[in-house]
This record gives structure tokens, sequence and C-alpha cells, in this order.
């Protein structure tokens, strides 16, 4: 396992942005505040209300709520992980932003909240790691008011372009080995970043009782010609704390030299042209 990142605020602080070159990490940035406001303005929100920021990490959502509301809405950061809560504590004590803001350390899949609590419920990019959705789905419903709306951004991974599809097979000695491997654990039951679909989703919050339930998917593609350092990143960075990378992905598959040398062949290839990748992300919304 890797030892690279052992808590999810060094995964938001640093890991996530390790195989990134500053123009790379100012274009996230403003991706996220994109998504950011997208949530936030689809969740309709408005004064007086009692709104969460579940898996909050280090308060993407949560501190966007506070620049549009600062004490006119109850405010709740709510993780599974207390250095996650503790890093939004100190940003709010250094802000000295007019607040009503509670932390409550909560997994998603049991809310210390009571029945019909909240008037809006907001993710992102949470129940991509939590591997029983329903369950989420279903604490969720619990705790919202009737009417109540959840809104979500989440990534569906599983669409992902993979490794294979950027190669062509003469580049790499054992490419239809890989190919095989890739195609396996990129949908894995039991791993929750590929385990899910927008229909799958959609399903599960129809399940939980949603009405109005909205999964907007949209395709994002970008070109770029990657470096050797940066696609080296992308095998030996992990998509998560205690998450496997995907060199340690392959290596379940084949032995150290073997996945070492596709890595290499994948360098090579790659670092000579430009490569377009696509993702399917997911707005969400949907009415208790
Ligand atoms: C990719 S981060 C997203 C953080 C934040 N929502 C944002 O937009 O930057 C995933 C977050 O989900 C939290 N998380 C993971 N599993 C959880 C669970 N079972 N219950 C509650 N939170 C969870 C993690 O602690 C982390 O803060």
């Amino acid at each position: 396992m890797s030892d690279m990142c052992k808590n999810w605020s060094t995964w938001l602080k640093k890991t996530r942005f390790s195989y990134m070159n500053d123009v790379q990490i100012q274009q996230t940035l403003n991706w996220l505040m994109n998504i950011k406001n997208i949530v936030l303005d689809m969740a309709d929100l408005k004064e007086n209300q009692k709104i969460a920021d579940f898996g909050c990490g280090s308060g993407l959502l949560g501190f966007g709520i506070l620049e549009r509301f600062q004490d006119r809405v109850e405010l709740i950061f709510s993780d599974k992980f207390q250095d996650c809560l503790d890093e939004c504590q100190n940003i709010l004590k250094n802000s000295k932003i007019k607040n009503n803001v509670k932390f409550l350390k909560s997994d998603i899949y049991d809310i210390k909240l009571e029945n019909n609590y909240l008037d809006r419920a907001l993710t992102r990019s949470v129940l991509v790691h939590v591997l029983n959705k329903q369950q989420a789905f279903n604490e969720l419903y619990r705790v919202l008011k009737p009417q109540g709306i959840y809104c979500a951004f989440e990534p569906i991974i599983s669409q992902n372009t993979r490794y294979y599809e950027l190669l062509i097979p003469d580049e790499a000695s054992d490419y239809f080995d890989f190919k095989k491997a890739e195609m396996e654990f990129m949908s894995n039951p039991d791993d929750p970043l590929v385990n899910f679909s927008a229909q799958s989703l959609d399903l599960n919050m129809q399940e939980a009782g949603f009405s109005d339930v909205l999964v907007n998917v949209q395709k994002v593609t970008s070109k770029y010609s990657p470096t050797t350092e940066a696609i080296q990143n992308w095998f030996i960075t992990p998509p998560a704390p205690n998450q496997k990378t995907m060199k340690e992905r392959f290596m379940e598959y084949f032995d150290e030299k073997k996945v070492d040398n596709y890595i290499e062949e994948v360098k090579l290839a790659l670092s000579k042209r430009e490569i377009r990748v696509c993702s399917d992300t997911a707005l969400i919304k949907a009415i208790k």
C-alpha cells in the first residue's frame, strides 16, 4: 500500500495535485470553484435554512455557503474523519467570518442527526469513496425534511478513459494482458471508486424514496501532451488515502518488474504525442 498519503486532509492539500504543474493546479482549482458554484446554485439555498456539507474534506462547499450566507444559515461541516473537521475549524478560526457553524463527526452510513432535520444536504466527490451508495442515500433521505433537497457532484470514474485505450497494441509488450487486468479492476463491484454508474445512482436515490431525481451527466474531454514525470505520477498517486495506486492495482495481476516495464512503455508512447482523455461527471439533484 502506498505510504504517500495517510489521511484525507493531506490528500486534499497535496497528494491530488502531485502529478500536476502550476498551470494544471490553477486549472484544477478554477474547475473546483466552478463546480462549487454550480452545486450551490442548484441547491436553491436560502436564509434560515439548515444545511450540511457531508464529507466536507477541507470545506469546498461549506466555505462557499459561508461566503454567501455567513451566519444567516445553520451550517454543518460533517466528515467521517477528524483531520478534515480540524482543517475546516482552523480555516474558520482564521477567517473571522460571522457564522452559525457546527462540526459533526459522522460516517455518511450513520449520520448523527435526527430524522427530518435538514433543509439541504450536499456532497462533492464523497459517494465515489463510499462502498454502499444505497445506504448513504437512505441516510441522506432520512435526515432531510420533507421537500428538503439533496445536491451533489460526483465523478463517474468507471467511464474514464483507460490506459489501454491511449495505446496501440504494438506499443506495449504485454498489451492484451494489461488491457484485461485494467478492464477487470475498473469494474470491480467491491471498489467504491468504480462500482457505480449514473444510472445506478439514479436508481439508488429512487429506492431511498427521493422524487424528481436528476442525474445530469457531462463528458469532460481534455487534450494535452503529458511529460514522462506526469505519467509516472499517474501510476503511483493514490486516488484516496489508503486506496491502491494504479501500479499496485496492476501488481495484483503481474510482478513488479512486468508492471514497471509496462509503465516505461506507456511513458515512451504517450510522452511523444498529444492525448485525449475523457471522463464523465454527474450533477445530482433530488427532493425528499
Ligand atoms: C474527495 S474528498 C471531497 C472533500 C470535499 N467534499 C470537497 O469537495 O473537496 C472525499 C471526502 O469524503 C469523506 N468521506 C469518505 N468516506 C466517508 C464516509 N463514509 N462518511 C463521511 N465522509 C466520508 C473524506 O473524509 C473526504 O473528506
